[in-house]
């Protein structure tokens, strides 16, 4: 009886006033922020996307069908492909035509690499999935003219060799791409050059790698191009390219700067991804609210050479990197997902939304079977994970205008570690229509949030809201709904939106105001 009575007692939700200044709209939330990445490792590519027309898995032309249907919900707005680290190892030219070689992937197990999802193959499934193109070009073991010729064979809509031998493999029409990076950490894997050699070989490629797609340009989408940024807190990198473009002129440009930064609390990684305890939610969470700092110090260097905000900070790296699962090879970087990982994916989602005129752009890793992947197969069988239910709840996020949000997000404590109960953002889509998302980390404590905004009355809320029993709750091939999203406890009261936030969820109630 004494105990019911305590226990109730400590799971009493606080209530948490929050304003949503309507009258002061900010940045669009670029929708590229949702963006993915897709790397030849492990079984991202082979397995995840690409089956083979010839497999018993159901496919369109060797890309899996329920997969493309998985990732169409998700509206993504583009695809980083082909590396990471394998991109600096990547020659194009293996992966196009009847017969294909056979090469290694000497980063990522040094397993054989079968050239079969090539430049065709990608540009399909970016296709069938309704997405963009973002291609990585070699700048690490290939040449200006190998990446100028990838680009010419791709783009040119003229009867160039090139783009005959692209309508000879099925394609006679152009393809579209609309953002090439320049290289991949190439302070590390990429080539491990200093910074003065990057802003040359970066000059040299913007320079010579050209799309020659005309509609592309005409319809006002010319192909951004992204250099290589910083390594987490590495500003002495960032201040050099940034210094660079601030000295350019017209020969060379860039209109991107990557940042890579990983949630894995100390290398290597070591953390379980299933399997721990609320010790571990904490810490991890703890270590990825770090991205708050990385974009800010690099925002203000970006701002001090490009005050007129013409670059992007491109993070197109980010995510949670924990220990491979046991049993599974060495370099293939597989991982399970939790609903630590749906928590952790919406404050970064939130972190990028607030720094929406800077962040234009991000990519987590990865898409398939990699890392914090949305989805996970094992052959036929394939299951959502947490973090590809908090994607698909921020869909209404894309492009859509950030509201500030005030409130005052309290703190709780674990031994050395202190976070924030409470995480919020607030934007507006086209359709007039406000939105709101509401982040408990507490792993315990329940909140009710009371939301008002700002002299606006609200008319009507619902949503949707993903939490599950435990932090390590992870969707497994026997139980793939054990976390799905389910109603949202909302409802406007007098104006107002309240909302039970139980503990550790994610809850997005799109309000009609
Ligand atoms: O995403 C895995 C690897 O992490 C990428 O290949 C590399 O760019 C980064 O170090």
């Amino acid at each position: 009886m004494h105990l019911t009575l305590l226990l109730s007692l400590s799971l009493a939700a606080d209530k948490v006033p929050m304003t949503v200044d309507v009258s002061k709209p900010g940045a669009k939330i670029d929708r590229n922020i949702f963006g993915q990445f897709a790397e030849h490792l492990g079984t991202g590519i082979y397995e995840g996307i690409w089956v083979g027309p010839d497999s018993k898995i159901p496919n369109t032309r060797g890309i899996r069908n329920d997969v493309v249907s998985a990732l169409r919900a998700l509206k993504v707005p583009n695809v980083r492909w082909p590396g990471g680290c394998f991109a600096d190892e990547y020659h194009w030219r293996k992966g196009i035509g009847p017969q294909r070689a056979i090469t290694l992937n000497p980063n990522w197990g040094g397993v054989t690499e079968p050239n079969t999802f090539g430049t065709h193959e990608f540009m399909d499934f970016i296709h069938q999935i309704g997405s963009r193109a973002y291609l990585s070009v070699n700048l690490g073991s290939g040449t200006p003219q190998e990446a100028a010729e990838w680009l010419e064979y791709m783009t040119a809509s003229q009867q160039t060799s090139l783009a005959r031998e692209r309508a000879a493999n099925g394609h006679p029409e152009p393809y579209e791409v609309p953002y090439l990076g320049i290289g991949n950490e190439s302070w590390d894997c990429g080539g491990n050059m200093s910074t003065d050699y990057y802003v040359s070989q970066l000059k040299i490629y913007t320079r010579f790698v050209r799309n020659y797609n005309a509609a592309q340009q005409e319809s006002g989408k010319q192909m951004l191009e992204i250099a290589v940024g910083p390594n987490e807190a590495d500003t002495q990198w960032t201040e050099a390219v940034m210094k660079a473009y601030q000295a350019k002129h017209w020969s060379w440009d860039m209109q991107g700067l990557s940042l890579h930064a990983y949630t894995v609390v100390k290398w290597p990684p070591a953390y379980a991804s299933v399997g721990f305890g609320v010790k571990e939610y904490n810490q991890v969470l703890q270590s990825t609210l770090e991205m708050e700092n990385l974009v800010s110090k690099h925002s203000a260097i970006m701002d001090k050479y490009d005050p007129g905000k013409q670059v992007a900070l491109v993070v197109d790296e980010w995510g949670a990197w924990y220990a491979k699962l046991p049993g599974t090879q060495q370099g293939f970087l597989a991982q399970q997902n939790s609903l630590r990982d749906a928590v952790l994916s919406s404050l970064n989602l939130n972190i990028f939304a607030r720094h929406a005129d800077r962040v234009r752009m991000a990519n987590i890793a990865q898409m398939i079977n990699v890392l914090q992947a949305m989805i996970l197969t094992d052959k036929e069988k394939m299951l959502l994970t947490p973090t590809y239910h908090v994607f698909r709840m921020y869909v209404p996020f894309q492009d859509a205008t950030f509201i500030p949000v005030t409130f005052d997000a309290g703190s709780y404590t674990d031994g050395s570690v202190r976070l924030p109960r409470v995480d919020a953002i607030a934007a507006r889509d086209a359709s007039g229509k406000l939105l709101l998302e509401v982040t408990n980390l507490d792993p315990e404590q329940p909140l009710e949030i009371e939301a008002s905004l700002n002299g606006v009355a609200a008319k009507s809320a619902s949503g949707e809201t993903l939490t599950a029993p435990k932090v390590d709750s992870v969707n497994t091939f026997e139980a793939r709904n054990a976390v799905r999203p389910k109603a949202a406890n909302v409802k406007v009261q007098g104006g107002k939106i309240t909302l039970t936030a139980e503990p550790k969820s994610v809850t997005v109630p799109p309000v009609q105001a």
